[in-house]
């Protein structure tokens, strides 16, 4: 096969080894907190280490367009300032293009503002639930149409009241929303949730000035409160490292170190699953900034190979975003990588249990498909061949990790899928490749 790469394709060649440091671009979740309450809040919010991904730029765009000031200095840097509590509606659709994070948000942040907004995104988004927002928002007087569940998203003017609210399904996003609108709605508002998810919200809201209170299982806000302008830098963003982690650990001579990676303890899940399939993980300098956890971490592959396991309950939910990449290097494992209760992989950018069974198939791997996971039997090896990411950034990514071991050079198409959420990814994959 004579492969060429363009604009949307890119080549993996097979690796040899994997070295190197790392400082990633900053947390794509923690961005779009900043940037959505730095929008509403009083004040400049300036930061540093802010996401270089498309979702995120969406997320300042739409705080833009409803008044908020920002100034991109092109280096991570962002200033904003916020509307001081009042967003203007908008004439255009605000566009949160390929983001859930955005269009689930921003739903929550705006459905007690005056005025009528409209929030609409590009076709994969478009194709994504969104009655899962609208549900607790109604309940709590929201107005908002959809379209058969989906975007375009429409939010008329209403009069909230506060409610206690047990999500469904664990969703960061949804539980965001909640308390978006909870912070703008008089009395107490309260999510509860079955698994913990990021709490990234709960964290920025306390940032911003707000008060909220938590227990293990629930958390509420009594509105309406103010928020008033951080200067925060952002960590690095682990789900990004995630697919350097898995690379690392595919080979057994590497050596690669993250710098200031953030290492929220309900984001760095994948750092349990590496070291449960035998991979050397440390951790080290650890410190806090702006209520997050932010730390020095350094990976090693074990000498014989990795082993395998089970992802299931509580874990998969918690690796949602990381089950395609540990999915995709389970081939070279010796016993398999099985995923189950992770239903939600079929709504995320794409359906990723569908496309992650497809691209190992391709590869020339067994990989038993259920409505819930996946299992991938270890003890595989993989050949090149073309990759269908399907325009999700994190199954661009995943096979391009997948690649590193394979026999032949594989071909990525919809490659540029992966600025979504790191831009950076094909460049500094190479820079710690050694071939
Ligand atoms: C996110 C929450 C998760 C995750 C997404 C980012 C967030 O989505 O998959 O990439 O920033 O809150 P859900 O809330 O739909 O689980």
């Amino acid at each position: 096969m004579s492969l060429a790469e363009t604009s949307t394709e890119r080549i993996i060649a097979p690796a040899r080894n994997i070295l190197g440091s790392l400082r990633l671009p900053g947390d794509k979740s923690i961005s779009h907190r900043y940037a959505l309450l730095g929008g509403l809040a009083h004040g400049i919010t300036r930061l540093t280490n802010f996401s270089t991904g498309a979702d995120c730029a969406s997320s300042l765009a739409c705080v833009e367009a409803l008044g908020a000031k920002v100034a991109r200095s092109g280096d991570g840097k962002i200033e904003i300032e916020g509307v001081g509590g009042t967003f203007h509606p908008t004439d255009a659709p605000l566009d949160c293009g390929n983001s859930g994070s955005t269009m689930r948000m921003l739903a929550g942040l705006l459905a007690p503002q005056q005025g009528s907004f409209a929030l609409i995104g590009d076709a994969s988004l478009s194709r994504r639930p969104m009655e899962r927002i609208r549900k607790p928002l109604a309940q709590m007087g929201a107005k908002i149409d959809l379209t058969d569940g989906h975007a375009p998203v429409t939010i008329h003017s209403a009069k909230l009241n506060a409610i206690d609210y047990t999500t469904p399904v664990p969703s960061a996003q949804v539980k965001s929303a909640v308390l978006f609108a909870g912070l703008q709605t008089t009395g107490r508002t309260t999510v509860r949730e079955s698994v913990r998810t990021r709490d990234h919200s709960e964290l920025a809201l306390r940032g911003f000035g707000a008060h909220i209170e938590r227990t293990l299982e629930s958390v509420s806000i009594e509105g309406p409160q103010q928020l008033h302008a951080i200067e925060a830098a952002v960590p690095g963003d682990i789900s990004s490292a995630a697919f350097f982690l898995c690379a690392a650990a595919l080979f057994p001579d590497s050596n690669l170190v993250f710098d200031s990676l953030g290492l929220n303890p309900t984001r760095a899940t994948l750092l349990d699953a590496l070291t449960a399939l035998g991979a050397h993980i440390g951790v080290l300098n650890l410190e806090e900034k702006s209520g997050e956890l932010v730390g020095t971490v350094q990976v090693n592959a074990p000498r014989d190979g990795l082993t395998g396991t089970t992802i299931s309950g509580a874990l998969a939910a918690q690796l949602i975003d990381e089950l395609p990449v540990l999915a995709a290097i389970g081939p070279y494992t010796k016993n398999g990588i099985r995923i189950r209760d992770a239903k939600e992989l079929r709504v995320k950018e794409s359906d990723r249990i569908a496309l992650v069974a497809e691209n190992l198939r391709a590869m020339g791997a067994e990989v038993i498909e259920f409505e819930d996971g996946l299992d991938v039997p270890g003890g595989q090896q993989l050949h090149a061949a073309e990759i269908n990411s399907g325009g999700d950034h994190r199954i661009a990514m995943a096979f391009s990790i997948a690649a590193l071991r394979a026999t032949g050079d594989t071909l990525i198409r919809g490659a540029e899928s992966a600025a979504i959420s790191f831009p950076e990814f094909f460049t500094l994959l190479d820079q710690v490749t050694e071939r």
